[in-house]
């Protein structure tokens, strides 16, 4: 593994807010579509608004990991290129989620996000694992569970053990009754038996409709409420998760889970047949020091509150941290509307946004870039 070099300019430290400024972007874009029954149009609105804020950096940045196989969305997709790409700009790979939720801001309901990784890239080798699957089987817990476990390795707390022995392991921990671990999961036939299994130990079953990012992250989150996210669910959000739980401290153990004999058969031919059993870990997801996470609340969800208007401001709240560092930031915003812009890749134009009591709408109000080169300093 190559040596950090700590003199070595930090250009993601520069950076980190225009990767903020992306998710931000994408949340704000994507409020007008909330509750609308048209999950394709707000991804899309999200997308449009990320490409439009990569537009403006001067990063030479690829998409290892995109929306996830699984999405025929309108969506960011892998090798695709974001930022400028001019000679000599600092590389980065991204893994990025314009929406965890999407079902969820379609209907209206809580839970959705925006959020990407990044890593500088400089030898050209990536840091976040491309899965070629659709789903993870996973297991994500906190960071005084994760030093219990590194601290005892033969504890029941992994996915081949039973749920009720990891739930009365974990119960012990945190010196905690079962009844009262909570332990989340997604609500999918896929899931059926652990659920069952949950019920049955005793423990408080939360169940989500979706959205797993947040999930996984939850129990890493003191103020959550959360003790255990577990169970099967999307393979690009698990290497999200992973990255965001590296900077966090919590850990989680995940394992490639075919969802069919033709999944598995392409596997297979990929060369992933050796993998099958493999439990991966944060580490073994999203490796090295130089990887940083941010995410912004669509709507309300365990990591974030949503976007919320007050008179003529929105105000969005963030997460930015990074792995070097071990910084967590969680960033509250005032976006004043009266002057703001964001640039959007759809038009190539700064957009002035009108918010307001019925979820915020965006407004395009003609070509603000002209006078500054397209590179208007308001956009963000
Ligand atoms: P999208 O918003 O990208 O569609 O993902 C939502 C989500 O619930 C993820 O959080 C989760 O990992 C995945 O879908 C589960 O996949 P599926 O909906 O196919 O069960």
């Amino acid at each position: 593994m190559a040596q950090l070099d700590h003199n070595a300019p930090d250009v993601a430290r520069l950076l980190e807010l225009d990767f903020l400024r992306c998710t931000e972007m994408a949340a704000l874009n994507t409020l007008q579509w909330i509750g609308k029954g048209d999950k394709e149009s707000g991804d899309e609105a999200a997308c449009d608004a990320i490409r439009g804020m990569f537009d403006k950096m001067d990063i030479c940045g690829n998409i290892v990991i995109g929306e996830g196989i699984k999405d025929e969305a309108p969506g960011l997709f892998q090798n695709e290129k974001v930022g400028k790409w001019r000679d000599g700009s600092a590389k980065f790979d991204i893994a990025i989620d314009p929406i965890d939720g999407t079902t969820n801001v379609s209907k209206g309901m809580p839970n959705a996000i925006s959020c990407l990784a990044a890593s500088g890239s400089s030898d050209g080798s990536t840091c976040l694992l491309d899965i070629p699957a659709y789903y993870m089987d996973k297991l994500a817990y906190s960071a005084e569970v994760a030093e219990a476990l590194a601290a005892n390795p033969r504890l029941p707390i992994n996915l081949n053990a039973p749920i009720a022995d990891v739930i009365a392991t974990v119960a012990g921990i945190m010196k905690k009754e079962v009844r009262d671990v909570v332990v989340m999961v997604l609500n999918r036939p896929r899931n059926e038996q652990l659920i069952e299994d949950i019920r049955k130990c005793g423990a408080a079953l939360r169940m989500i409709q979706d959205g797993d990012i947040t999930a996984a992250l939850a129990p890493a989150l003191a103020e959550s409420g959360v003790d255990l996210y577990a169970g099967i669910g999307g393979a690009p959000e698990c290497v999200l998760s992973a990255a965001a739980l590296r900077c966090l401290g919590g850990g989680m153990q995940a394992r490639i889970w075919p969802r069919d004999p033709e999944e598995r058969q392409s596997l297979i031919e990929a060369g992933w047949e050796d993998k099958f059993d493999k439990v991966y870990d944060c580490n073994e997801l999203a490796w090295g020091e130089e990887i940083l996470f941010c995410a912004t609340g669509i709507n309300e969800s365990p990591l974030l509150k949503g976007v919320r208007f007050r008179g003529t401001t929105a105000i969005t709240h963030s997460v930015l941290m990074r792995v070097k560092s071990g910084t967590v930031r969680f960033l509250f915003t005032d976006h004043n509307l009266k002057t703001k812009t964001m640039r959007l890749r759809s038009t190539g134009k700064a957009t002035r946004l009108v918010g307001g009591g019925h979820g915020g709408i965006v407004t395009p109000v003609g070509d603000l870039s002209s006078a500054s080169n397209g590179n208007s300093q308001l956009d963000g």
